[in-house]
């Protein structure tokens, strides 16, 4: 994917930049949109039990979470900001939607938020569309799951624990493919030795294909966001900025492997979920980065012209055929003072296929009344089981 997105920007930032500089505005300030129309309201729910609101369901991966829901006996109320896009999905999938922007919009946002028992938070970068929306949960009292992999946006939700606990409300981060079968697997393993102190787990996301498993858009600009912040790690219990990445080479049935560290959000969920205080998780090195595009990322400015040329130039997501062939391969270890260890493997389908299910899954348990108010990790409240419940997933004892 790394090498797929370097080589693709590489060509194309020269004229990106010119077009960038010549035709994208500043963004401005919005002023609040008008309040919705009591018969606007009045189609939504009247009674919430039950009621799921997909917000952001006309991205790639809202699309998906949206096109799957009736698997699961949900029928969601479709949102989003932009008409043109979700009028349609919501025509071809029989659902009613509501247009909705989060930007200085909080009553509107409360008074349709009162009609659902669940938000599945499905627009990001998060860093922009978190806190709009949590505000909005709380004064609606209406649980809320997204999909963030920002390691800031979590430590914020959890920072509003209380808060959330007042309302009554669950409020549960990274419920697709990071973190739900990483969380649960290393609660899995996190109970086969005592006290456990470290937590390593690999992520091979490339398990069965040949080419770079490709990212959404929304994906990759999520991952701007966390280029352009400090680079912080868990050890000892606590997140503490690291000036690089761990660079591991290792062998495995004959051939040299190398794993680079990742900020994947284990570091804050599986905290939560294990109490592990020391969390390392590399993935298998597919490509070098493009250093001029983490240079790039360090300002607003550099990350609004990536942010560009990604919406402009790159595909919405992995290609057509890739959700039936790709799987995934995670294996973690924990170790402890005393030198006990435990590993366990776990394969996945393709990891936004993964995230449609799992996203809906947790979601189904929250109507069926299986929740926990304030901020929740999805290995502390389900437990290791849930992952297997995804199509597609298998564990194994190493
Ligand atoms: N944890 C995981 O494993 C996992 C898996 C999949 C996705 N994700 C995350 O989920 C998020 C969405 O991913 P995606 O694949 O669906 O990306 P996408 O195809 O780019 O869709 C992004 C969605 O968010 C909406 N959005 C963005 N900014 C918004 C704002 N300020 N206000 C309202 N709506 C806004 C977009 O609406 P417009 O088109 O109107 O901008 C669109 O509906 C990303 O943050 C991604 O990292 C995480």
């Amino acid at each position: 994917m790394r090498t797929f997105f370097g080589i693709l920007i590489t060509l194309l930032i020269i004229v990106g930049v010119a077009l960038y500089v010549v035709t994208l505005p500043e963004p401005q300030p919005t002023s609040p949109p008008p309040p919705l129309s009591a018969e606007v309201l009045e189609k939504l729910p009247s009674d919430r039990e039950g009621q799921v609101l997909i917000y952001g369901a006309y991205g790639f991966t809202g699309a998906g979470i949206s096109r799957l829901a009736a698997d699961y006996g949900i029928t969601p109320v479709l949102a989003g900001r932009n008409e043109a896009k979700l009028k349609p999905l919501a025509d071809a999938l029989g659902y009613d939607y509501i247009v909705l922007s989060l930007e200085n919009n909080h009553d509107n946002l409360v008074n349709v938020l009162k009609h659902f028992e669940i938000v599945l938070h499905i627009a990001g970068p998060y860093t922009f569309t978190a806190k709009p929306m949590l505000d909005a949960v709380v004064e609606a009292g209406t649980h809320y799951v997204d999909l963030t992999g920002e390691n800031h946006v979590i430590q914020d939700e959890l920072d509003r624990d209380q808060e959330f606990k007042n309302a009554n409300i669950m409020v549960m981060p990274a419920v697709g493919y990071d973190v739900v079968p990483t969380d649960c697997l290393n609660v899995y393993v996190a109970e086969k030795i005592e006290n456990p102190t470290n937590l390593m787990v690999v992520l091979n996301g490339n398990y069965t294909a040949a080419e770079g498993a490709e990212a959404s858009r929304g994906t990759m600009k999520s991952g701007l966001e966390m280029l352009g912040r400090p680079l912080l790690m868990r050890e000892n219990g606590e997140m503490v900025e690291v000036s690089s990445l761990k660079v591991i080479q290792r062998e495995e049935n004959g051939q040299t492997q190398t794993l680079v560290q990742i900020p994947w959000a284990d570091m804050m969920t599986s905290y939560i979920s294990t109490g592990i205080p020391n969390i390392e998780v590399f993935q298998i090195q597919q490509g070098e980065f493009p250093g001029w595009i983490l240079r790039l990322a360090q300002s607003d400015f550099g990350r609004r012209i990536l942010g560009w040329l990604i919406d402009k130039y790159l595909p919405e997501g992995p290609p057509p055929g890739a959700q039936e062939k790709r799987q995934t391969r995670i294996v973690s270890t924990v170790t402890n003072d005393a030198g006990d260890s435990a590993s366990a493997a776990m394969i996945t389908p393709e990891a936004y296929l993964l995230t449609f299910h799992s996203t809906l899954i947790v979601a189904k348990r929250v109507i069926d009344g299986h929740w926990e108010p304030g901020f929740q990790t999805v290995g502390k409240v389900y437990g290791p089981e849930l992952a297997l419940e995804v199509p597609g997933v298998s564990r194994s004892d190493l």
